[in-house]
């Protein structure tokens, strides 16, 4: 076990922050002064530090970029009105991390590295937490494989490292989603529930088309039939029907066991809807949408928190909507951006204290 006073820190000589524009903050775009790193070899964890944000030296045969064992979270940091750093559920998050790790044969994190180590990397860089309505500090955990050999195994040492990002919302307006029948991102038995670099490189293709015709990404559809839907490339994904809410369900391993899904299923209970997890089917949608009981449509992630849906097209049946007249997705980012921004009490102990 490694306690917090084991993290080596070395503060940078001079802050970056003066640098940035806080009005103007596209996602992932700036980091603060500082990263954690630490790594693994011989079966154990090595000493963590702090250190200034810079540059690393790999080796061109680092098993990572040959093989894809790699993986990250995404997690987000706030301050209430007096100036106090939370960060939003960090353990759901170390939790998942592990969930990854271990399908894409990993080692796990320990508590101490992956919750100490970014609660004294967010309290170094607390000044970089912005304060505006809908801003946040980004927190990116992510391990890589770094044995330098390309033969195709397990690596033998690891690298796990957190980044910090301040943030404005992900997307500036309503989403416009088309409904993926080609491709696949993910099948029972693959990778799906895993934070995987791969899920996102293999999801680009379908979604550089997709943007090419005016959307914005696409909601996936399960692998055999392409029948059910899954997550959005960044998102899980819900609907209203009448006065239920429906998401998929978890079952199959093939969508992301979303922090945010998990916190808007609880916001929905609390705003009096019905939510139902389950297999949701594309033909289901457009019948609600025929009978007039489509309702709303968001996506829920950690970059893009609660996001509208304007329109979701399949094939050439496209269901588009006046967002502007909705109730129940702004009642949801409402709530949850209420406990972020330390405006409603946090009832449940999701926010930790830096
Ligand atoms: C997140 O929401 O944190 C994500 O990881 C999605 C995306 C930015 C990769």
């Amino acid at each position: 076990m490694i306690a917090a006073l084991d993290i080596q820190v070395t503060k940078s000589a001079k802050s970056k922050i003066d640098e940035i524009d806080f009005n103007n903050l596209p996602f992932g775009k700036y980091f603060t002064d500082h990263m954690l790193e630490v790594d693994y070899a011989n079966g154990e964890w090595k000493t963590p530090s702090i250190r200034p944000f810079q540059n690393l030296s790999l080796s061109p045969a680092l098993a990572a970029i040959h093989y894809g064992q790699s993986i990250f979270e995404g997690i987000k940091a706030y301050k209430d009105k007096e100036g106090n750093a939370f960060i939003f559920r960090p353990y759901d998050n170390f939790a998942r991390f592990n969930v990854s790790a271990k399908r894409m044969c990993m080692p796990t994190v320990p508590e101490e590295i992956f919750i100490e180590g970014m609660r004294q990397l967010v309290a170094l860089d607390k000044d970089w937490i912005p304060m505006k309505h809908d801003y946040s500090l980004y927190i990116r955990p992510f391990m890589f494989a770094t044995d330098e050999v390309i033969g195709v195994k397990p690596s033998d040492t690891y690298k796990f490292m957190i980044l910090l990002s301040p943030t404005g919302p992900y997307y500036s307006a309503p989403m416009r989603i088309y409904v993926e029948e080609k491709y696949t991102r993910a099948a029972k038995g693959g990778i799906g529930f895993a934070k995987a670099a791969g899920n996102y490189g293999g999801s680009m293709l379908a979604t550089a088309i997709a943007k090419e015709r005016g959307f914005d990404q696409v909601l996936w559809t399960d692998a055999f039939e392409h029948k059910y839907v899954q997550e959005i490339g960044t998102m899980n994904f819900f609907v209203i029907i009448g006065n239920k809410a429906i998401t998929p369900d978890l079952e199959a391993g093939t969508i992301l066991e979303g922090v945010s899904r998990a916190s808007a299923i609880e916001a929905l209970k609390e705003l009096g809807y019905t939510v139902e997890e389950r297999p949701i089917s594309i033909d289901e949608i457009i019948n609600a949408h025929k009978a007039g009981e489509l309702k709303e449509l968001f996506g829920t992630g950690t970059a893009a928190t609660v996001s509208m849906i304007q329109e979701l097209c399949y094939e050439d049946y496209s269901m588009k909507f006046d967002t502007s007249t909705w109730k129940a997705v702004p009642a949801v980012k409402k709530l949850l951006t209420d406990i972020r921004e330390g405006r409603k009490e946090d009832t449940r102990g999701w926010m930790f204290r830096v």
